[in-house]
């Protein structure tokens, strides 16, 4: 018998991947049931090495149909979630915001009514057989940092950080006391839902965590996303596509540090508790660009800096928010988490899996999706 049984929503995504392959790989005590959805995003070749092992079992089920989420609980006596489906690209949520309310808070709020029902009679514990120690139920929400809305860029030439010695663009950075502000439709999604799952924590006293992260990079992101369409395209010699001016700042965390902080939040972290996850590492939107360009040409023994001209300035995002920057500190503090890759290191071990991997990336940017990315771009010029 398992010794926890530990539901993961949108697992075949990109992060959820990486967080159900470190789980089954570390803790083949517990059974990892894994719900996806299969969008455009999710794809069971992410999970490929993992998907014989017996922990694991993969569901395809959407999180708003609430009859099976329901059927979930009891047919695998589920004592944790950690749900990370969702719509995730604030373009695609410009176009099509009801998908986003639909998934992302209606579906939490299936997820969350669901592990309500399952766990308050026995008071949020959960024996899994007769002289075993109950478990202590938790439900684990993962967010991002765009709740927060925009920091402003007072300093566009960067300077350096008070915390670590990195760049900063801004004298000021999220915390887990920043007022939520959310600008875009995906924001306001996600925000809506952390505010449903503190609710359920007020109301009912249902054990649940939360956790803003930065912008991830790495294997397995779906190439619509600044690195890995861009590393596609250079690949292809086809355009850049810059908004504005390529001056927004992001704070990037390599994915398997957003993994291993999930892992170490679910066991340690504490109940009703928030807590910021980011790498310290801002950078401008351009700069990234220039540095992938410099990355892929090398590894692709093109000369240096070769594809420099495909870089294109386009019209700017509706709404796009200038800056994000995280302060971790209260992770660091509390649970001793910090990221294990320098940005440079991260990102040449990202070129490196794409362009060992250009039949994924072929796969996956196959049939409907061209057709979806001509309409997004044709556009912006
Ligand atoms: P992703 O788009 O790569 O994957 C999302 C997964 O959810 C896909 O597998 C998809 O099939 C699944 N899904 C979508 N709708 C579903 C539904 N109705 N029912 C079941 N499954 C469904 O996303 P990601 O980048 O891996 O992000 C995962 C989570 O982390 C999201 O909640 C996102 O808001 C959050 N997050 C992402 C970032 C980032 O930089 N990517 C940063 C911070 C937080
Ligand atoms: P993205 O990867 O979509 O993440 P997010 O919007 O969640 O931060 O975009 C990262 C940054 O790159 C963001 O400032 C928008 C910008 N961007 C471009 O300039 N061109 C593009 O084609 C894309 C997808 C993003």
């Amino acid at each position: 018998m398992s010794s926890r049984n530990i539901l993961i929503t949108g697992g075949a995504g990109f992060i959820g991947s990486h967080v159900v392959r470190r789980f089954v790989d570390r803790y083949p005590d517990y059974h990892i049931i894994n719900m996806d959805k299969l969008t455009y995003a999710g794809n069971l070749a992410n999970l490929k090495d993992i998907e014989d092992r017996p922990n694991y079992t993969f569901v395809k089920a959407d999180i708003c149909d609430f009859e099976t989420v329901c059927r979930l609980f009891s047919e695998y006596s589920i004592d944790g979630v950690i749900h990370l489906a969702a719509e995730s690209h604030v373009d695609r949520s410009i176009v099509d915001p009801f998908s986003f309310a639909r998934t992302n808070v209606m579906g939490t709020l299936s997820l969350l009514q669901a592990a309500r029902q399952a766990w308050e009679p026995s008071g949020w514990k959960m024996a899994h057989g007769a002289g075993t120690e109950p478990v202590e139920c938790r439900f684990y929400h993962i967010s991002t940092d765009e709740v927060y809305g925009a920091l402003e860029l007072t300093c566009p030439e960067g300077k350096p950080s008070e915390i670590s010695a990195h760049e900063v663009y801004g004298d000021d950075f999220f915390t887990e006391e920043t007022k939520y502000q959310p600008h875009s439709p995906y924001s306001a999604s996600k925000a809506s839902s952390d505010h449903f799952v503190r609710a359920f924590h007020d109301t009912y006293g249902m054990p649940v965590i939360v956790t803003n992260c930065s912008n991830n990079y790495g294997p397995y992101q779906f190439p619509e996303k600044l690195i890995p369409l861009f590393i596609n395209n250079i690949r292809h010699r086809k355009p850049l596509p810059v908004y504005g001016k390529g001056e927004n700042v992001r704070d990037w965390l390599y994915v398997e540090d957003h993994a291993n902080a999930i892992d170490l939040i679910f066991h340690k972290g504490q109940v009703a508790r928030t807590y910021n996850i980011g790498g310290f590492n801002e950078w401008k939107n351009i700069d990234i660009v220039k540095l992938l360009v410099r990355t892929v040409d090398r590894l692709l023994g093109r000369e240096d800096g070769e594809d420099m001209s495909l870089i294109t300035y386009v019209a700017d995002r509706k709404g796009h928010d200038m800056r994000y920057a995280i302060d971790s500190s209260r992770l660091k503090s509390e649970l001793g988490w910090e990221p294990s890759l320098q940005f440079e290191e991260g990102l040449e071990k990202t070129v490196k899996w794409y362009l060992d991997n250009q039949d994924w990336l072929d796969s996956v940017t196959s049939g409907e999706y061209q057709k979806y990315y001509e309409s997004m771009y044709s556009d912006r010029k």
